[in-house]
């Protein structure tokens, strides 16, 4: 049976959550490949609203296996609290519907506490992180030096790796200003938590392989959005991992044609949190609109989120490097009342036109937009089911869209609940 893969194409909550639970009722097993709790998805089930940032959007829907894989970075405490949380909404969360990979490297609370303090550091060129520990945790990672799932069987051994960690972390801290690290009580509370995490913790790459052998289907569910990707995004504001498809299959321990359709979740305008380039922000009454219609807010850290127009270059990009077959198109209800509504279609810089958005963040800030206008819809989208039901103006939109991106619309969404998504077309 097909696979699906569903990635951000912007800049991060495009509304990934609310489509990973639609699908997830087609799916067995979902699967998330990347970044850590700095994510925040919302799920909106009739009364019920689900907010999730570690754990996979497959979790809500009974008899789904959900799977945290390698590529994740963990913080055990938030973990904790998190499955805490949403048992307490009544959801069951035991070692037969989660499972966690052993090989998942740990944010430990001098990750949260460095990232705070690099942040500071940057002074006004800070890159506005959620303050989660997500950069500096994946910085231990690749220098081998970050302390896993896995090593929590071991307290014998755990001691020895934290003074490892201690030592690069220590020196940096100096640098900084930050008290050093209290070895001891780390190994402590680490040895509490192990006791709480281990019968979720596993090699999930098999359960994978097992899912591929029994031909159930596989949902991979990204964190974040392509332009916030480490390689591809509007670096150095940027998340620390890779969130283009193609991180699915190393983050979650399968191959890359076992990805099947890559869906992009799009914001029909766009948004972003934190600081860095985006050329098509509104600083004016209608970005003031768009994000109050839109409740337009961060789920991990309330930040309010910058509201822009739908910006066409950006997205074909995205579509472009991360392998997108097509996009989910959500929040077109949020631009009901707007009486114009424009999409970029290209850039200038110093007499120059871009087709495409070039890598340097010095540059990226200086582009104007070059917009094209459309005439608004202005009538009530919010709960449309489907296609032949939206008004002629909102199909014109969302076809210029399509056109300029090279994908189709596959989905479309019309309000945060479940059922209030369009299927326009088979792809899953
Ligand atoms: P994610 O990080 O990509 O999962 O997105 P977030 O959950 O952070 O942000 C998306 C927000 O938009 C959430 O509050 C959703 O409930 C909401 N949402 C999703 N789809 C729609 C939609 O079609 N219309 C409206 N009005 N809200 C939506
Ligand atoms: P979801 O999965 C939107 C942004 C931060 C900051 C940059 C780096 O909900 O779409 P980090 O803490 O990762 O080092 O911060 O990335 N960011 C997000 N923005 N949605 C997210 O996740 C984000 N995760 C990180 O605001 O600009
Ligand atoms: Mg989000």
């Amino acid at each position: 049976m097909a696979n699906i893969t569903v990635i951000g194409a912007q800049w991060g909550d495009e509304g990934k959550g609310k489509i990973v639970d639609w699908l997830a009722a087609e799916a067995d097993v979902v699967v998330r490949f990347q970044g850590g709790h700095n994510a925040g998805h919302t799920l909106t089930i009739g009364e019920k609203v689900y907010k999730l940032h570690l754990l996979p959007s497959g979790i809500i829907r009974p008899g789904k296996v959900s799977v945290i894989g390698n590529g994740v970075v963990i913080d055990p405490w938030a973990l904790m609290s998190e499955i805490e949380g949403i048992r307490a909404q009544g959801i069951e969360i035991t070692p037969d519907n989660l499972l966690i990979s052993e090989q998942c490297p740990l944010i430990l609370p001098l990750h949260a506490s460095l990232d705070k303090a690099m942040e500071e550091a940057r002074g006004s060129a800070k890159i506005g992180t959620t303050g989660r520990g997500i950069g500096p945790a994946y910085e231990d990672k690749i220098g081998r030096r970050a302390i896993r799932m896995c090593d929590l069987a071991h307290p014998d051994t755990l001691r020895d790796k934290l003074e490892k960690l201690a030592l690069h972390s220590n020196a940096l801290r100096r640098g900084l200003g930050a008290p050093a690290i209290n070895v001891e009580e780390f190994v402590m509370s680490l040895t509490e938590m192990a006791g709480r995490l281990s019968p979720f913790i596993g090699p999930s790459w098999r359960v994978l392989q097992d899912a591929k052998a029994q031909n159930e289907r596989i949902l991979f569910e990204g964190a974040q959005g392509v332009m916030l990707d480490v390689d591809h995004g509007t670096y150095p504001f940027v998340t620390s991992s890779n969130t283009v498809a193609a991180s699915a299959a190393s983050g979650a321990g399968i191959g890359p044609r076992e990805l099947g359709f890559v869906l992009g979740i799009t914001k029909a305008y766009t948004t972003r949190v934190g600081s860095g380039p985006f050329p098509t922000e509104l600083t004016d009454d209608v970005g003031e609109t768009l994000g109050r219609i839109g409740h337009e807010f961060g789920t991990s850290t309330g930040r309010k989120r910058r509201c822009g127009w739908f910006d066409a270059v950006q997205v074909r990009q995205a579509v472009t490097v991360a392998g997108i077959d097509g996009i989910a198109l959500m929040k077109i209800d949020v631009m009901d009342t707007l009486a114009e509504v424009k999409i970029c279609t290209g850039y200038t810089y110093n007499g120059q036109t871009y087709d495409y958005l070039p890598a340097s963040a010095d540059i990226q800030e200086k582009l104007v937009p070059i917009y094209e206008t459309m005439p608004g819809w202005q009538s009530p989208l919010r709960g449309v089911r489907t296609f032949a039901d939206l008004p002629e103006k909102a199909k014109a939109y969302i076809r210029r869209i399509e056109e300029l991106i090279g994908v189709s619309a596959v989905v479309i969404s019309t309000s945060p609940e479940r059922d209030d998504t369009i299927r326009v077309k088979e792809f899953f």
